[in-house]
């Protein structure tokens, strides 16, 4: 397989045949080829001039509740006018074959719409949205601007009026109780584990594979770049979600 030598191939595919539980970690470069950006890269038009990973933190919220929510607002758009690429859509094949469990750091839906079962949204969900002092879950309108707008006012809590937050977890904070430990759980079953698109940088997501390697499940890098995970997989496979995983699918899946 392309980005592979022979052996390397050989000793994935069969792997990959013979597993009967798969965990995927998956994380933003999984979607990047559906056209949401990750956090590394630029961002374009009215929020290239914000670095995400300063938006995404409680200190950002507590000064400046509009522009956050501004900038949630118009990722809810963008990824709603996005669908699922070739990745997506060959975990979700394979998860009818075999028990493919994903466990995901993106709080997009992509996996969900190709028709992923997801185990664990680790760092939540675009979609929930919460109170930020009673916690009640919010399901009432969310206005998406058509042309992103800078600051816009979030909905007020129907119970106590207070803010309504984005359902995700922003840096620094707690990730929701039980996703890390179902994620754990899932791992220390597994037969094969595939990281795909994920820097490596944000903990506690971050640790994930070297707990599997530690109870001697075998790991496989898929990203095109080098991370800090590289160096303690069995397997690092330079290649992008979208092209690597059908690949490595349509050679398991009879026609
Ligand atoms: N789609 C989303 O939901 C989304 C988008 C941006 C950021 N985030 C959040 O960003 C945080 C950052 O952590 P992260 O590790 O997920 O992302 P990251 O932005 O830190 O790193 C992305 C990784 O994906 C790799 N990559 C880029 N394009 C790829 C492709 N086509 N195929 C495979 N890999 C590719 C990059 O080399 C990089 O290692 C997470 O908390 C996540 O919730 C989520
Ligand atoms: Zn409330």
């Amino acid at each position: 397989m392309r980005g592979l030598s022979p052996r390397e191939s050989e000793w994935l595919l069969d792997r990959a045949a013979a597993a009967r539980r798969v965990v995927v970690l998956s994380g933003a470069g999984m979607s990047a080829e559906s056209g949401v950006p990750t956090f590394r890269q630029a961002q374009t038009g009215l929020w290239e001039r914000f670095d995400p990973t300063m938006l995404a933190t409680p200190d950002a919220w507590e000064a400046d509740r509009p522009l956050v929510w501004a900038w949630y607002a118009w990722r809810l758009g963008l990824v709603r006018g996005v669908h699922p690429n070739a990745g997506h859509t060959a975990l979700a094949a394979w998860g009818r074959k075999a028990r493919v469990d994903i466990v995901t750091q993106n709080v997009d839906d992509l996996h969900e719409r190709a028709g992923s079962q997801v185990l664990a949204h680790l760092h939540g969900s675009l979609r929930a949205f919460r109170c930020e002092a009673c916690a009640a879950p919010y399901d009432g309108p969310i206005e998406v601007p058509a042309e992103p707008v800078e600051r816009l006012d979030p909905p007020r809590c129907p119970d106590c009026r207070a803010a309504i937050r984005p359902g995700v977890v922003w840096f620094g904070e707690m990730l929701p109780s039980g996703a890390f430990d179902g994620a754990v759980d899932a791992l220390l079953e597994a037969d094969l584990v595939l990281v795909v698109g994920t820097s490596g940088l944000v903990h506690p997501a971050a640790g994930l594979p070297d707990i599997a390697r530690g109870h001697g499940v075998p790991v496989v890098e898929v990203n095109p770049q080098e991370t800090p995970l590289s160096a303690g997989v069995d397997l690092s496979w330079r290649i992008t979600a979208a092209v690597g995983l059908p690949t490595l699918v349509d050679r398991l899946i009879e026609p």
